[in-house]
């Protein structure tokens, strides 16, 4: 596929690049819907827009790229959905490991996989373990992730740390707090794109995205390519980022 595109040249020469891109993959489930097919040949297309949107990320010169592909609340779905969903995960592993470490790309999972299968644990234990060391990329995936869990699990890390008497709670900031999150080491997201149009933060990464600059594209998940993702970029290098403060 080819590199060359006018988008990534004008987002490349701009001083502001973001580096944390998180995305919110949406309407997958509607993009099979209008062609008549089952909701799972819709997140199978949407594993092919993750490889665009990797392949984007790597062009752009994106640090890190955080994915929410299944949350705590997905579970709920049908069983033949989440099926599908984590045989497709599963695939996705073993047909991409090699080449997103040869691409130098460092995957990481976040959530909760303790309510993973063991074969999709093992899975993810693999890819993690394969790419560990990569430097041109860090690749999150959040599964089995929701945002109030992970604030939860940080509180209760830090109750712990506190009754052990490694921690008084005077110095429990919000750098202190940060740390106990999946998200720990990384900077949070400068850049927060939804796709299919839906104006929701949908319990991903609440604490990380306060200073998020949002991107709404109405593209259906499995339509979306790494032309989308320079287009939001560049979108996002026209925003006066202020933090609260007043412009320079
Ligand atoms: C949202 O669409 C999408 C998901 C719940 C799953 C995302 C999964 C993938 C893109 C594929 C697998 C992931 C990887 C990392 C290989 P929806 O089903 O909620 O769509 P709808 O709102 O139109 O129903």
């Amino acid at each position: 596929m080819t590199i060359s595109s006018s988008r990534l040249d004008e987002l490349r020469r701009s001083t502001s690049l973001p580096k944390h891109v998180a995305i919110i993959m949406d309407g997958n489930g509607r993009w099979a819907l209008e062609r008549g097919l089952e909701r799972p040949a819709g997140h199978k297309a949407g594993a092919d827009a993750v490889r665009e949107a990797v392949e984007g990320a790597l062009h752009a010169g994106v640090r890190v790229l955080t994915l929410f592909a299944f949350s705590q609340e997905n579970w709920q779905r049908p069983q033949a959905e989440i099926d599908a969903l984590m045989a497709l995960l599963e695939n996705y592993i073993a047909e991409e490991a090699e080449a997103l470490q040869r691409e130098g790309v460092s995957v990481r999972v976040l959530g909760d996989l303790t309510l993973l299968s063991a074969s999709a644990r093992a899975a993810v234990e693999r890819v993690e373990a394969a790419t560990t060391g990569g430097t041109s990329l860090d690749l999150n995936v959040c599964i089995s992730y929701s945002a109030r869990a992970e604030i939860v699990r940080a509180a209760r890390r830090l109750a712990e740390r506190v009754a052990r008497g490694e921690l008084v709670p005077d110095r429990i900031d919000d750098a202190a707090f940060a740390a106990e999150l999946y998200t720990a080491g990384w900077p949070d997201p400068d850049l927060l794109i939804r796709t299919s149009g839906e104006m929701r933060i949908s319990n991903f990464l609440l604490w990380q995205v306060a200073y998020s600059e949002i991107h709404v594209t109405p593209v259906l998940w499995p339509d979306f390519t790494r032309e989308d993702l320079y287009a939001a970029i560049l979108e996002f290098q026209q925003r006066d980022r202020r933090f609260g403060r007043v412009s320079a």
